[in-house]
């Protein structure tokens, strides 16, 4: 019997734990590594030649909304071509369960419905149907605070009242039993922004004790900000949990810039409390079409619209003269749908990505023709055009950002490392090459640079292919939970 079924020869380790590359061979065995080192004298079914390549730990996307796809695109090409292994569903309070089967959905959870309609009461039963049939990364879930108030509230414009807020909360504790990895909201967005921090609190008590992490689209990402920044430390202390500060920016042109002011707020609370952060490496954000004004202030491009699909990937401003209204008059008739804002500045965009805590998410939604190109292109874009190009940090530290420190922070342990036990979860790519193709115009072009891609050791993805294995798992919370470590100094 050969001593692996795959050993992948000559190539560079980039090990996730942000330390410098070394060369290595690395032996699979049963979907997990179990030798690294000079391999040349052992055996194995299959071989891959790594030479001139860097072997990295497969990325872990943080933040995605991915909880539809995973059962109606389970191929999920448009994560394993990044050399993605690991998504983390259920960000922005949005998630398929807990819901009812018949309750309509409002925006933002509409957006998880694009494809089909299916919605889960439990996260155990969503949990069951991926294990039915895998797809092709491994996923971790979140459950969505929005989700929570649909399935529990009549009506969504204000706060929850005490019976509520206790059906909220056991719900919760269901599916934290169930392996949820913590709880999102998205008070930025209209049916969770009546929610008070009183409601946000008492529905999380059902984390406490038990390892679970507080993760938020902040209510306020503009003029507001540290004030939203302030809400969310509240929370994760009153609650004694992690918290994760989602696709943090500064939106509209007042607020550039400000992320000298945020950044060092940020890394003073984290020395008394844990706190994380993810970032998408775009100066454009996407999300549900909306119409108020604060939010029309830039550029923005349709990238799917229900009633007017014709409309995908055309300027709002162009859309509006066609049509003689106005902006704001033609986002209402646009929706429901998704557009792309471009409301950042690049030099915050580049400053919160080389804070050294910060992790890598994609944010991607995977709906329609024309979605933002960062759900095809945000990890290549981070080594290829910010690491390389840029140089804002080198090859190992972008590598971190996307799987050690993810890892850790999330309580995946055996993810997110080149290590001997850990979960055969590998992406083989050109350090020289590797780039995200995917812009604007052509949203859905695959990255360059990713040689192989390998999920619980099986490969996925190859000379830009998709090789029809769906090996992923359902990752459910671990004993210790997500990650508790605090950032003294
Ligand atoms: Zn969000
Ligand atoms: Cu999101």
């Amino acid at each position: 019997m050969p001593d692996f079924d795959l050993i992948i020869r000559g190539g560079t380790v980039i090990d996730g734990s942000r330390a410098p590359r070394f060369d290595a061979d690395v032996g699979i065995l049963g979907g997990r590594i179990t030798a690294l080192g000079d391999l040349s004298a052992a055996s194995a079914d299959s071989v891959l030649d790594a030479s001139g390549l860097i072997v990295a730990p497969g990325f872990i996307d943080c933040h995605t909304h991915d909880d539809q796809a995973l059962l109606s695109q389970p191929d999920m090409s448009f994560k394993v071509s990044q050399g993605v292994t690991t998504v983390i569903a259920g960000n922005c309070g949005i998630s398929l369960s807990p819901l009812k089967p018949d309750t309509p959905l409002p925006a933002p959870l509409n957006l998880l419905e694009a494809h089909e309609r299916a919605r889960f009461a439990t996260l155990g039963e969503y949990f069951d149907a991926l294990r039915r049939k895998p797809p092709a990364v491994n996923m971790a879930a979140l459950v969505g605070h929005t989700t929570l108030r649909v399935r529990t509230m009549g009506t969504l414009d204000r706060p929850a009242q005490a019976a509520e807020i206790e059906a909220m909360r056991s719900l919760l504790a269901q599916a934290m039993d169930e392996g949820a990895l913590g709880l999102s909201t998205g008070t930025f967005y209209p049916p969770a922004m009546h929610a008070s921090t009183e409601e946000i609190i008492a529905v999380g008590q059902a984390m406490m004790g038990c390892g679970g992490l507080y993760v938020t689209h902040m209510r306020d990402e503009g003029d507001h900000v540290i004030t939203a920044l302030d809400e969310t430390f509240r929370i994760g202390r009153e609650l004694d949990v992690p918290v994760l500060v989602s696709h943090h920016k500064l939106k509209n042109r007042a607020n550039f810039g400000r992320s000298a002011q945020t950044l060092p707020h940020i890394r003073r609370a984290m020395q008394c409390q844990c706190v994380s952060l993810d970032c998408y490496p775009y100066d454009a954000g996407s999300t549900m079409i909306h119409t108020d004004r604060a939010m029309l202030d830039g550029r923005v491009l349709i990238a799917s619209s229900q009633p007017h699909p014709e409309c995908a990937g055309r300027d709002l401003t162009d859309i509006a003269a066609e049509w003689g209204i106005s902006r704001e008059d033609a986002a209402r008739r646009l929706q429901p749908g998704s557009a792309i804002y471009f409301l950042m500045d690049e030099a915050d965009v580049q400053a919160i990505l080389a804070f050294d805590e910060t992790m890598i998410g994609s944010d991607g939604i995977p709906v329609g023709e024309m979605p933002h190109p960062r759900l095809w292109g945000t990890f290549p874009r981070v080594l290829g055009h910010y690491s390389r190009e840029l140089g804002l940090f080198p090859l190992e530290t972008a590598v971190w950002k996307m799987t050690g420190l993810t890892a850790r922070n999330f309580g995946l342990n055996d993810r997110g490392r080149v290590a001997v036990g850990a979960a055969a979860d590998l992406v083989l790519f050109d350090a020289a090459l590797v780039i995200d193709q995917a812009d604007y115009a052509h949203p859905t072009r695959p990255a360059a640079g990713i040689h192989s891609v390998l999920v619980n050791g099986v490969p996925t993805w190859q000379a830009g292919r998709h090789l029809g294995a769906r090996s992923g798992q359902v990752i459910t919370r671990g004993p210790a939970g997500a990650g508790r470590t605090l950032h003294a100094a």
